[in-house]
């Protein structure tokens, strides 16, 4: 059993990286081996419409043909018994690193039929990990919930049964007081980062045991 993971967020040790190390450290209590790839570590683009993986009869069909640095990861996938995904919102969506991974991992997958279908070869379970300042209580107006599903919506189609967490109100900065950021109160941040946080920890543990879990 191995579980495939994706850092999304240039830090390599905040928010959403702490939460795919705890989701790790689920999947380690089912006794799955693990991976994480950091995306800021890798040079590559989103999808470039070359459209090698839709033509019929070509060597790539299926497969994403651009061999750059995500080339040798996407292979690994193909073997792989879950993954999860993990990032930071920014501007309203995933982080850019994240979205473009997302159109190279899931375009070759999913065809352009009436109804689409998935030419991933097996069904895996996948589960993303979002982290965001937004507080939970606003999340329905502000489309979250919706780009949420959505991503479950084309997860569960391609690859197979998929869930999601969302840390909210995340704090962002070692020190308040350094950064322009008034917006934020840094006591109700700091309390919440001690009280909700550790949580949010236990619930990535929870995902990770799920999707490590071999029903
Ligand atoms: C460039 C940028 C854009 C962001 N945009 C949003 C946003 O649109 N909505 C939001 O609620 N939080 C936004 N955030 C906050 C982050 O989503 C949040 O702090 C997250 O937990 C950071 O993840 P990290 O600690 O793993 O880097 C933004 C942060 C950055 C750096």
């Amino acid at each position: 059993m191995t579980v495939m993971a994706f850092n999304g967020s240039p830090r390599k040790k905040w928010n959403t990286a702490t939460l795919l190390e705890k989701a790790f450290e689920g999947t380690a209590s089912q006794e799955a081996e693990t991976e994480l790839i950091h995306l800021y570590d890798l040079n590559f683009k989103g999808l470039i419409s070359c459209f090698a993986c839709t033509t019929k009869g070509g060597k790539s069909y299926g497969k994403c043909a651009v061999e750059d640095y995500l080339a040798p990861v996407f292979r690994k996938i193909e073997k792989a018994d879950a993954i999860i995904l993990g990032s930071p919102i920014c501007f309203g969506t995933v982080s850019g690193e994240m979205r473009s991974c997302m159109e190279r991992l899931l375009f070759p997958y999913l065809t352009y039929t009436d109804p689409p279908q998935s030419l991933f070869p097996r069904r895996i379970k996948t589960g993303f990990i979002y982290t965001i300042n937004t507080p939970g209580e606003r999340m329905n107006e502000r489309g979250y919930l919706q780009l949420f599903g959505l991503h479950e919506m084309l997860l569960g189609m391609i690859f197979g049964a998929s869930e999601h967490i969302c840390s909210y109100d995340t704090y962002q900065f070692n020190d308040y007081s350094k950064v322009v950021s008034g917006r934020f109160d840094p006591d109700k941040k700091a309390k919440r980062r001690n009280e909700i946080f550790p949580i949010d920890c236990d619930k990535a543990f929870g995902m990770g045991a799920r999707l490590a879990g071999r029903k």
